[in-house]
């Protein structure tokens, strides 16, 4: 999908009733958004989808949903006070504020762009004989340019790790890094940017500061014993949440991929040590199935990271294909016992578990899978949004948007809509239809326009079945069914319809 289409899909969003920015009125506010009406019904669909893989297809993984709002201890012992920054730098002319890291990564894949750029030409040039691996390896100016992206990455990986905001200032002189507006080249220092929210408590002692949260993860941590006891799982066990988290992040863009308010959807994975990466490859091909079964596979690809995070001794990211490149999607990471180990030496209360097949008690190990419920539906829509041409239709119906999501994610599963709108019986029909089986599942009951126009509005917000009430209907009880895909239609007794749309729409059909 290219940027004009991710533009379409952007306004795409706002005219069907998907995703509006949040506070218009006021101009908006930068980096945060609001679900519509579809929008609501999409992000809750996708929100069961995971609930139910992780949760109910798994009897040992139970469900949380701790408060927004935590003792502000529990971010000093996370690390997330002292290490979640990201390094900033301001352009002194245009007055904008950018991320470091991103202005180099962006400079590596022009390198990486113009080497392809080399092999793309040799490739026309030699033909069929052309073989790409070696020419890569030989051509000193293909070697030249990767070289000097690998090279920029390691240094780049390098000084992020050691906190050397000093050498990211020096990269970005050396590779005559320019602001993308106005090519300016005049810089500040780079300084690290802590991105945590904070706000204010009255009776919380010392200056009453709490932190939004930045990730759901950490109230699971601190709930670890609570669920263990109180379900008594045995190790490995699993507790998984869904909920809002908040970034103050530098440069928000590129629509709901990157928020300052977003959702995150993860599950904490309590394991024995020593028996994590086990537990690491397994989450990772069970997520990626996950995805796999809403999304093509050519699409996805896993993205080891090149710098661990504090916490980890093992992280992969789950990349998808934005309209915008491979992005990541989902991470999921073996957290080691740094968590726990952290709330149990800042909080004085020991967090371990006694294994009875061990006889020994020990503090687990923790795998993690993080996937934002935001890029999940950014994810979908990408996949789903299509403009097509109508085979044998003519004028404004030659030409049609649809939304092919997965049924089961769909917002509405059923629109019912009568022939005409000003014949009384059609209409009362159609409302008796419609108010059978709106207990089934999601409906909604249209009458404006021509029955063309309807089906073109329900394409456009992917509902994967339309039935119409016609003459035929008042004689004999049977309806037409159109798929959302194929348009096909085809007759059925109105007393099937809520078993057959039920069957098609089931979740079951994903999980
Ligand atoms: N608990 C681990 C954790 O938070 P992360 O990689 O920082 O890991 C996990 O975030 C997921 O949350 C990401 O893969 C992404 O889908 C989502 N996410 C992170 N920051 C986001 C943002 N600013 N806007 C939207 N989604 C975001």
């Amino acid at each position: 999908m290219s940027e004009d289409l991710f533009k379409r899909l952007v306004s795409h969003c706002k005219e069907y009733g998907f995703i509006y920015p949040s506070s218009e009125v006021y101009e908006g506010l930068n980096g945060v958004y609001d679900y519509g009406p579809m929008g609501v019904e999409l992000k809750n669909n996708i929100k069961e989808y995971w609930w139910k893989a992780m949760v109910q297809m798994h009897d040992n993984i139970v469900g949380l949903d701790s408060a927004i709002f935590m003792h502000p201890k529990i971010w000093k012992a996370s690390g997330h006070v002292d290490a979640f920054n990201d390094p900033l730098v301001d352009n002194k002319d245009s007055k904008k504020r950018f991320r470091a890291d991103v202005l180099i990564e962006t400079e590596i894949d022009k390198m990486l762009a113009k080497a392809d750029k080399e092999v793309e030409k040799a490739a026309k040039r030699f033909g069929e004989t052309f073989d790409e691996k070696m020419y890569r390896e030989t051509n000193p100016r293909v070697m030249e340019y990767i070289q000097k992206a690998e090279a920029t990455e390691k240094r780049l990986a390098n000084a992020l790790k050691l906190g050397d905001m000093a050498d990211l200032k020096a990269l970005i002189e050396e590779l005559e890094i320019t602001e993308p507006d106005t090519g300016s080249r005049n810089w500040t220092e780079v300084r690290q940017f802590n991105l945590m929210f904070s706000t204010q408590m009255s009776n919380t002692g010392d200056d009453g500061k709490l932190y939004l949260r930045p990730e759901t993860a950490q109230g699971i941590f601190v709930n670890f014993l609570n669920v263990q006891k109180t379900t008594r799982q045995k190790i490995p066990f699993g507790i998984a949440q869904i909920g809002k988290a908040f970034r103050n992040e530098i440069v928000a863009r590129q629509f709901i991929f990157r928020m300052r308010e977003f959702e995150q959807m993860e599950m904490q994975y309590f394991v024995r040590p020593g028996t994590e990466m086990e537990w690491y490859a397994y989450w990772k091909e069970k997520r990626m199935a996950w995805h796999r079964a809403v999304t093509p596979a050519e699409k996805l690809r896993f993205k080891d990271h090149d710098n661990l995070a504090h916490y980890a001794n093992a992280a992969v990211d789950v990349q998808f294909e934005f309209p915008f490149g491979f992005k990541e999607l989902e991470g999921i990471h073996s957290r080691t016992d740094f968590d726990l180990s952290s709330h149990s030496e800042l909080s004085g209360k020991k967090m371990q578990y006694f294994d009875p097949e061990l006889n020994e008690h020990y503090t687990p190990y923790v795998v993690e899978t993080s996937v934002g419920c935001d890029r999940m539906f950014l994810t979908v829509l990408s996949n789903a949004l299509v403009d097509e041409t109508v085979p044998d239709a003519k004028g404004e119906d030659s030409t049609r948007t649809v939304l092919r999501i997965a049924p089961a994610l769909a917002p509405v599963k059923c629109a019912v809509l009568p022939l005409l709108r000003n014949n009384e019986e059609l209409v009362g029909k159609a409302r008796e239809v419609y108010d059978s089986i709106k207990l089934h599942f999601l409906c909604q009951y249209d009458e404006k326009d021509a029955v063309g126009r309807r089906y073109r509005r329900q394409d456009a917000i992917g509902t994967p079945y339309c039935v119409t009430i016609d003459h035929e209907t008042l004689e004999n009880g049977t309806v037409t069914i159109r798929e959302r895909d194929s348009m096909q239609q085809e007759r059925i007794a109105i007393a099937d319809i809520a078993r057959i749309v039920s069957e098609k729409v089931d979740m079951a059909k994903i999980l």
